[in-house]
C-alpha cells in the first residue's frame, strides 16, 4: 500500500483536563465496567504534544518515538499516546519517523483525565497530520477502547457522558467561572476508588433527573449546574483520604462557592465567581499543604491544533 505523505511536518496539540461536575455512578454492566451520568467541563490547564516527521513515512510503526522530557510516566506501549498511535498503526496508517514529544502539565492519577485527553489529542492530531480523514465518530470510537474519559475530548468543553463513557452529548454552560484546583500530591487509581465505592454502597446510583431534565431543554447556567454539584465517589474518598476533606474545606474557607472531588481523585476543586478571586484562595492554599499542588485556571477549550511548517516548504 503507498502510504500518503503526510501535510505537515510539525504540529502543536494542546490537550486540556477536565473536571466532572457531576458525577453519577450508575449499575454495573455485563462487560464489568459501570454506567455513569457525568456532566463534565475542560480547563485551561493543558498538556502539551508535539508531532514531529523526522523522515520519510513508510508503513507500520517502526521509528516512532514518545518522549516525555519530565519523566514520570512510561513512554512505552502503556502509555496511552503509543496505544492511540498503534491503533491507527494497526490499520496500516503510516507513522514510521515520528517524534511525539508529551510535555506534562496534569498531574497523573488526578482525576482530571490527563492521559485521555493525551489520548484524544493524539487521535485528533494524527488524523490532522496524516490527512486520513476519519470521522470524528470514528475516532470517538476507537478512543473509548483506550479509556472510559477519552470519547468526551471530542466534544469538549462541557458534555454530558453516559453509557460507559463513550455515549456524549454536548452541552452549552452559559455565564463564567474559575476554578482552584488542589492535587494533594498522590495519586489515586481509578479501579481502586470504584471497588471502595463497592464495599460501601448497597445499590447503584441514580440519574440526576432534575439536571437532566433541564439539559433535555437547552442550555445551563452555572447557576443551576452549581445546585447539583455532586461525586457518588466523594464520601467514601473523604472517608479514606482524610486530606482530600482539609482540602475541600480550605477551599470553601477562601471562598469557592462550592468545591468537590474530582472524577475518582485525587484533585478537589473549587468554583469561584470571579478570577481575582480564584487567584487570591490560590495564593492562599499554596502553602496549607506541603505537597499539595495548586492551580487557578479558567475553563478551557477543546483539544486545539496549531501547525508547524507544511512538508515541501
Ligand atoms: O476506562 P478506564 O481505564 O478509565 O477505567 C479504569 C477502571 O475504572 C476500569 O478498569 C473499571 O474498573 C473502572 N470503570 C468502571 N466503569 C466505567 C469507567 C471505569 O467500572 N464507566
Amino acid at each position: 500500500m503507498v502510504a500518503p505523505e503526510p501535510r505537515y511536518r510539525d504540529l502543536t496539540v494542546s490537550a486540556p483536563a477536565k473536571i466532572n461536575l457531576v458525577l453519577k455512578i450508575l449499575d454495573r454492566r455485563g462487560d464489568g465496567y459501570h454506567n455513569l451520568w457525568s456532566l463534565m467541563h475542560a480547563i485551561d490547564l493543558e498538556d502539551e504534544l508535539q508531532f514531529r516527521v523526522n523522515g520519510r513515512v513508510e508503513g507500520g510503526q517502526e521509528g516512532f518515538n514518545l518522549e516525555i522530557p519530565s519523566g514520570g510516566l512510561p513512554s512505552d506501549h502503556r502509555n496511552l499516546v503509543s496505544r492511540a498511535v498503534a491503533l491507527l498503526g494497526k490499520e496500516a496508517i503510516p507513522v514510521a519517523g515520528m517524534t511525539v514529544t508529551l510535555r506534562k502539565r496534569i498531574p497523573v492519577g488526578a482525576g482530571l483525565g490527563g492521559g485521555s485527553s493525551d489520548a484524544a489529542a493524539t487521535l485528533i492530531g494524527l488524523n490532522h497530520l496524516l490527512g486520513t480523514r476519519r470521522s470524528t465518530a470514528d475516532l470517538m470510537a476507537m478512543g473509548a477502547d483506550l479509556g472510559s474519559d477519552v470519547p468526551f475530548f471530542f466534544l469538549a468543553p462541557s458534555a454530558v457522558v453516559r453509557g460507559r463513557g463513550d455515549v456524549v452529548q454536548r452541552v452549552e454552560l452559559t455565564g463564567k467561572r474559575w476554578f482552584v484546583l488542589v492535587y494533594p500530591g498522590f495519586p489515586i487509581q481509578t479501579s481502586s476508588a470504584y471497588a471502595r465505592l463497592a464495599a460501601t454502597r448497597p445499590s447503584s446510583g441514580m440519574v440526576p433527573d432534575a439536571l437532566d431534565e433541564r439539559l433535555a431543554r437547552g442550555a445551563l447556567g452555572w447557576e443551576e449546574v452549581l445546585a447539583f454539584l455532586e461525586n457518588d465517589f466523594e464520601t467514601v474518598l473523604l472517608r479514606d483520604y482524610p486530606d482530600l476533606g482539609r482540602i475541600k474545606f480550605a477551599l470553601l474557607d477562601a471562598g469557592a462557592e462550592q468545591a468537590l472531588v474530582s472524577g475518582s481523585g485525587s484533585t478537589v476543586f473549587g468554583v469561584f465567581a470571579d478570577p481575582g478571586a480564584a487567584q487570591q484562595a490560590r495564593e492562599r492554599l499554596v502553602n496549607q499543604g506541603p505537597s499539595w499542588h495548586v492551580f487557578a485556571v479558567g475553563s478551557g477549550s477543546g483539544v486545539r491544533l496549531s501547525e508547524g511548517v507544511a512538508t515541501g516548504e
